[in-house]
């Protein structure tokens, strides 16, 4: 088969590893690709909203199947426009991505098919959010409706700091017509977890756990990001846990949005709390999650293909994935400046010797080859993953890797997967 992969993040770099070690597959492309994808797949310089363009790559390579990594062309309609023309795709169709691209219809549906969840109200109107706030408790979570590349959610500790957001939002429209709508959220206390499912409309097949690490400085301080680092899986995440979750939320989810007319196909991504009174959903996102992905495909031991095949053909049920029972740590190295504005073009080093070992990969973000030699491109540059029988044995690992590459103004968090690890320390 010929595939495309759409994307250009470390997420996608899994996706074309993964593909590339299956019996499947014959040949990858990707758009518009990075660096260290380039090296198992051709890539072709056609960006992620250019959904004609994309198709366009579909027919002239004749695509078996597309799999689409960022949220942006799903909620643009790509998988309409594929399958609309007889092209295979993995992914939600546009009104079932909504999920994801719109935060007030993800809480409806919550809301009518009772799945635990922050209470909340939403806004159309700025002032009637502004008089809304007078009775409330603080602190509160403030969110644009739409895609605001993870800058939406902003959390307030007084009325003048949601006042403020309110403003940014819905007056100074920061996040364009992101923010025509918001939503005001009740604050949730606990450790975050995410949850992947495959599904094929009907059935789900659920991957392993993982965590995030959202801030950009170790303890969770300073500003929010894409994510700089992950592991999996998730100690503190029980049998229990998974079993409420399963049950509570992503199969009434998944038959709730068949109900409406917006059968989900792809992945579903959970951002959940474990709050005192349980699990309770933060978002839903339409897709793999990354930095998450690069920590939950390298446990994957099932084809891949073959899941994402049965998936759009509707036999998820006939699937039965094997995960690894190890731990996975990925480490994510930065540009200097990010999440602002960041430095780009300096030279890496030490990749190659990376290369030889079994245990440890280097996905790529933000990099191209310029010259010959692998540069920085983005934000995000590098994710440093490594995998061992213990979590412990995962993070020393990935921490390794780290040590051996260098670009002028690089930066990473140094407490990727410590929670996990101080759980498991008091746990015996
Ligand atoms: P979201 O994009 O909705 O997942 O929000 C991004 C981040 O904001 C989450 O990962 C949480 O850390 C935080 N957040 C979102 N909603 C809430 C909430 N209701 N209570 C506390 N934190 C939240
Ligand atoms: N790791 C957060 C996301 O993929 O949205």
């Amino acid at each position: 088969m010929n595939i495309l992969v759409i994307g250009s993040g470390g997420r996608e770099h899994t996706i074309v590893w993964k593909m590339a070690q299956s019996s499947l597959v014959d040949k990858i492309f990707c758009a518009p690709g990075n660096a260290g994808i380039a090296e198992l797949a051709e890539c072709l310089e056609v960006e992620t909203d250019n959904l004609s363009g994309l198709l366009e790559i579909a027919r002239h390579n004749s695509i078996d199947c597309t799999i689409v990594g960022p949220e942006v062309p799903l909620s643009l309609g790509i998988v309409d426009l594929f399958e609309d023309n007889g092209y295979p795709i993995f992914g939600p169709r546009r009104k079932a991505a909504e999920i994801e691209s719109s935060k007030v219809f993800a809480k409806q549906i919550m809301n009518k098919y009772h799945i635990p969840t922050a209470r909340s109200q939403d806004f159309e109107d700025y002032y009637e959010a502004l008089s809304y706030l007078e009775k409330q408790s603080f602190p509160l979570v403030i969110k644009a409706d739409g895609l605001a590349a993870g800058k939406g959610v902003i959390i307030t500790k007084d009325r003048f700091e949601a006042e403020l957001a309110l403003g940014k939002i819905m007056k100074e429209r920061k996040f364009g017509e992101a923010g025509r709508r918001v939503l005001i959220e009740e604050f949730l206390t606990g450790e975050e977890v995410s949850m992947l499912v495959f599904s094929d409309g009907r059935n789900i097949l659920p991957m392993i756990t993982s965590q995030d690490h959202k801030k950009i400085g170790d303890n969770d301080e300073g500003l929010n990001t894409g994510g700089m680092g992950a592991y999996s899986p998730v100690p503190f995440f029980g049998e229990k846990e998974r079993e409420f979750v399963l049950t509570r939320i992503f199969q009434p989810v998944i038959s709730s949005l068949e109900r409406e007319g917006r059968l989900f196909k792809g992945v579903l991504y959970a951002g959940l709390i474990i709050t005192k009174e349980g699990p309770k959903v933060l978002e839903f996102n339409a897709r793999f999650g990354d930095p998450e992905t690069q920590v939950i495909l390298p446990g994957l031991k099932t084809d891949l293909m073959e899941i994402i095949l049965s998936s759009i053909n509707g036999t998820l049920d006939r699937v039965n994935p094997v995960w690894s029972k190890q731990f996975t740590v990925c480490v994510i190295m930065t540009s200097e400046g990010y999440p602002g504005e960041y430095v780009s073009g300096k030279t890496i080093t030490g990749l190659e010797k990376l290369n030889e070992r079994e245990d440890i990969i280097v996905f790529h973000s933000g990099t191209k080859k310029d010259d010959g030699k692998t540069v920085t491109s983005g934000g995000r540059v590098l994710g440093i993953t490594a995998w061992s029988d213990t979590l412990k044995g995962a993070i020393d690992k990935a921490y390794q890797g780290v040590d051996e590459i260098y670009f002028e103004g690089c930066y990473y968090r140094k407490d990727i997967g410590k929670k996990g690890l101080h759980f498991l320390r008091n746990a015996n």
